[in-house]
């Protein structure tokens, strides 16, 4: 039926892919993120009908055993589905996030209590995954991001969201590619947090962009951010670039 590839997109940093032809007009990629280091994490899980692929690409790379961390932007089927299938997998393994998603969602959805990240860096062995808060960016109130600091990865969720079967990396542009697929889906919340929070990403200048409906992107990161709010400025009239 469905396969997931496999890519190394910066270094121990691996995309699980598994491109969906009948989603929207174009079919989507869910793109779900292994750091392999000491204390492994997975980005995104998956829906839970995807949980067998899933789990073995990650077994492919690591012990399912050995997994510790397991996060993702915001509560929805793709982003976490199979939360509880890899808690139960992996009995090591504790699902980490805010403060907020975890009152709000995760205390109560989760099959084990899950790990509040604070301002500190986590630190999972030579890689070190700050959590940057994003409420209602690209959507959803308990929104975060990660950025793997020694490689200035963001692990960037549904920003940038693309749809069709598109390569594992790219350094070619991806905001225009996002602006249409908004037009299909109008999945980003137009809300007074967006255009700051994108700057606030930007200032992080991240060189890999790993996005979960899309290529992951290698180059200016910074640029592509503020072009994506400049964007989204000029077609929402309201929200004004600071
Ligand atoms: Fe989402
Ligand atoms: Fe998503």
């Amino acid at each position: 039926m469905f396969t997931t590839t496999i890519d190394e997109v910066a270094p121990d940093i691996f995309r699980l892919s598994t491109y969906i032809p009948d989603v929207g007009p174009s079919g989507l990629a869910f793109n779900q993120f292994l750091i392999r280091d000491a204390e492994p994490m997975l980005f995104h899980t998956g829906m839970r009908q995807l949980f067998p692929l899933v789990a073995d690409a990650v077994a492919s790379l690591i012990a399912l055993s050995d997994l510790r961390w397991i996060s993702f932007s915001h509560v929805e089927a793709d982003e976490c589905g199979s939360m509880n299938q890899f808690l139960a997998a992996s009995p090591r393994a504790q699902v980490v996030h805010g403060g907020l998603a975890c009152m709000v969602s995760l205390n109560d959805l989760a099959d084990r209590p899950p790990h509040v990240i604070g301002e500190d860096a986590l630190d999972i062995g030579s890689k070190r995954m700050r959590f940057l808060p994003t409420p209602h960016v690209p959507h959803n109130w308990e929104s975060g991001l990660w950025i793997e600091e020694t490689t200035s990865t963001l692990f960037a969720g549904d920003l940038f969201t693309a749809g069709g079967d598109l390569p594992a990396v790219t350094d070619d542009d991806i905001v225009e590619a996002a602006l249409i697929a908004e037009d299909v889906f109008h999945s980003t919340s137009m809300g007074p947090d967006l255009l700051p929070t994108l700057e606030r990403l930007a200032s992080l200048e991240p060189t890999t962009m790993a996005l979960m409906h899309g290529s992951s992107f290698h180059g200016d990161g910074a640029g592509q951010l503020r072009e994506l709010a400049a964007a989204y400025a000029a077609r929402s009239g309201g929200l004004a670039l600071h």
